[in-house]
């Protein structure tokens, strides 16, 4: 997004129906995946279906700045020509990640490892987000780190010359610092071991299995995920297939359940069980979901999704739901405001340092909408209105694109237009939103940015 541009607010409005089938882009985790495992590879890696928003351009920028060559063909499938285990160049230039916290964290865990610096910074949202817990591993596998305010962007790392294979008990449920340990540990000689208690995406071990690392993953005693990866061993190029992001499938999805006269089918949808949490909640709140064309494809399990209108009860969703759905709260607490009784979310630690604080956000954005919400550090209550959601409001979304889908995606169905400050956001994983919710059938009107 350019930060200069004014911001452009967009409204959403209430519709008489929403039907057809679409195609939301590729999976973000997986994307951004893709392109490092192609970087650290030798040989070309071919990507099709790669997300081509603001957030993964941002890394495919900073892969060529390691050494990649990386190229979009014409027929959109994008080609990556790695260095190889061990070869990766200093880059030349600061590394802007954009909004990306994915990318920052991954690219961080990738350079970890090699005896020359790099310089990270972002936007205005990702300087906030706290950087030490990936870090706090790199630091310890060798790396030297200089940062503002001791973990904040922009941030300088340098690898040490012998960067030294480690044990690391991941004291939070995140993928991303699980990761940047990983990606780390490939270019690392020794054994490093990853100690998941609290299961989260495993793309990262999927995908490096795929380009030939070795990494093993096994069950603990105590249920959490012991994954071993044996360093300096090459990857080789591969072809990536990646499926529809589940946590973008659930804007139209969300949707067609709170809209009226709704049947919407989102096709390719990746239903990797660390990743279907919402469809599972929504299920258990009386969703009219159908799930067929099951398949797998290059590794994971894809289905096409068909939603209808539904008649929605409040739930408690379990804590130790929250790893598989952690993006998909936003969304989910719109579907709750259209529930019948309240749904109750705890667990949401993690919320506070997304894009935005989403609790925060969330809690705002419905309280100006005439949604009754409670909420404390870590938990979400939201009291649902059938069929009499005030909307109206106008909703901050703090650099946030799954703020603004989710606000958007209420206004379909509320009384009143919902408006969000800035719609430029969305570009960061879903570019082709507003396109594809109006050709279903959603109203927007674009606004000044004093309107
Ligand atoms: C991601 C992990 C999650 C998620 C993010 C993508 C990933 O973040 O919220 O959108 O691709 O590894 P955390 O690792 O901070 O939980």
């Amino acid at each position: 997004m350019d930060a200069f541009s004014a911001a452009q607010p967009l409204r959403s409005h209430k519709v008489k129906s929403l039907t057809g089938t679409v195609r939301v882009p590729g999976d973000k985790s997986m994307s951004h995946r893709a392109l490092i495992l192609g970087t650290l590879a030798r040989g070309t890696t071919r990507i099709s279906g790669l997300l081509e928003g603001e957030d993964v351009l941002a890394t495919a920028e900073a892969m060529r700045q390691y050494g990649a060559m990386i190229t979009r063909r014409d027929d959109g499938i994008w080609t990556v020509d790695g260095v190889g285990v061990g070869a990766l160049l200093e880059p030349s230039d600061v590394i802007d990640c954009g909004n990306a916290g994915t990318g920052v964290r991954l690219i961080m865990g990738m350079a970890a490892a090699y005896p020359f610096s790099s310089t990270f910074t972002g936007d205005g949202s990702l300087r906030k987000r706290p950087m030490k817990r990936v870090l706090d591993p790199l630091e310890e596998m060798g790396a030297q780190v200089i940062a503002r305010d001791g973990g904040l962007l922009p941030l300088t790392l340098r690898g040490n010359d012998v960067p030294l294979p480690i044990t690391y008990t991941v004291p939070m449920p995140s993928a991303q610092v699980k990761s940047a340990v990983l990606l780390a540990a490939l270019s690392t000689e020794g054994t490093t071991t990853v100690i998941e208690p609290i299961p989260t995406r495993d793309h990262s071990e999927r995908m490096i299995a795929g380009f030939g690392g070795d990494l093993t993953v096994e069950a603990g005693e105590d249920g959490s995920r012991i994954i071993t990866v044996k360093g300096g061993k090459p990857l080789t190029g591969q072809d990536v297939t990646i499926p529809a992001d589940p946590s973008s499938a659930a804007f139209p999805i969300v949707a067609a359940l709170i809209a009226p006269d709704a049947n919407v089918v989102v096709q390719n949808v990746m239903l990797n069980p660390t990743r279907t949490g919402l469809i599972t909640t929504l299920q258990e709140m009386g969703a009219d979901l159908t799930l067929t064309n099951r398949r797998t494809e290059g590794g994971e399990e894809l289905a096409d999704i068909t939603a209808k209108s539904s008649q929605l009860n409040g739930t408690t969703v379990p804590a130790d739901r929250a790893p598989s759905m952690i993006d998909e709260y936003p969304v989910l607490a719109m579907a709750a405001a259209f529930a019948e009784g309240q749904t109750r979310m705890p667990g949401l630690h993690e919320l506070r340092v997304k894009e935005s604080d989403r609790l925060a956000a969330v809690v705002d954005g419905l309280t100006a909408n005439g949604v009754e919400t409670e909420s404390g550090e870590d938990w979400l209550t939201v009291t649902g209105n059938p069929g009499a959601v005030p909307g109206g409001g106008t909703v901050i979304t703090h650099l946030d694109h799954r703020i603004a889908m989710a606000f958007l995606v209420m206004g379909f169905a509320s009384r009143n237009p919902v408006t969000v400050d800035d719609g430029r956001v969305i570009a960061t994983s879903f570019p082709a939103f507003e396109g594809l919710m109006t050709d279903l059938g959603g109203r927007f009107t674009r606004l000044s940015n004093h309107g």
